[in-house]
């Protein structure tokens, strides 16, 4: 059994804000600083297909931008399933983070960086839109994806406009 003496903190900024499908001994809303949401991660064996990727999110450094999340205390041994899970091009770092009272610890955060192979990168929101409402993969619609987030975020008071903006415009071409 896990006593929790190794216990590690690990900060979500994506879908793992929304779906915990591992363990954990405690949960509490953070934040990084210098690091800003961005859908520029190409996705191929979740959210899209090799012929046909959808986008999902991962982080930009961008001085002065606070990325708010939800952290996980857990098991070493839950990196292992998440590293499996989170297989399409993400890199495990360390980073400081900042809870709601102000108090501070180091977790781990996966990150996409551009010079993995699914990497897609920037493009205009109303183009991300598009092709995020074109895509569906094994675990589901893209659009889930950014709805559940966007919903997610709104809870998490967390300001992102990046992707409340790219979720106006797909509402908007659903609507239409
Ligand atoms: C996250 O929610 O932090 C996350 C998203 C994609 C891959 C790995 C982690």
């Amino acid at each position: 059994d896990f006593d929790g003496v190794d216990a590690i903190w690990l900060f979500g900024y994506g879908s793992l804000i929304y779906k915990v499908d591992f363990p954990f001994l405690e949960r509490r809303p953070a934040s990084i600083q210098g690091w800003a949401r961005r859908f520029w991660q190409g996705s191929h064996d979740h959210r899209g297909t090799p012929e046909a990727p959808g986008r999902v999110v991962t982080l930009i450094e961008q001085p002065g931008a606070l990325c708010k999340g939800m952290a996980y205390r857990v098991s070493p041994n839950v990196f292992e399933y998440l590293d499996v899970r989170e297989k399409n091009g993400y890199l495990r770092f360390r980073t400081p983070m900042t809870f709601d009272n102000g108090s501070h610890a180091e977790g781990l955060v996966y990150i996409a960086t551009a010079d993995n192979e699914a990497y897609l990168g920037e493009a205009p929101e109303p183009a991300i839109a598009a092709q995020i409402a074109a895509s569906s993969g094994p675990s589901g619609p893209n659009s889930e994806y950014l709805l559940r987030l966007a919903d997610s975020l709104r809870q998490l008071e967390a300001d992102c406009p990046h992707t409340f903006a790219i979720e106006v415009c797909l509402r908007g071409s659903a609507s239409s």
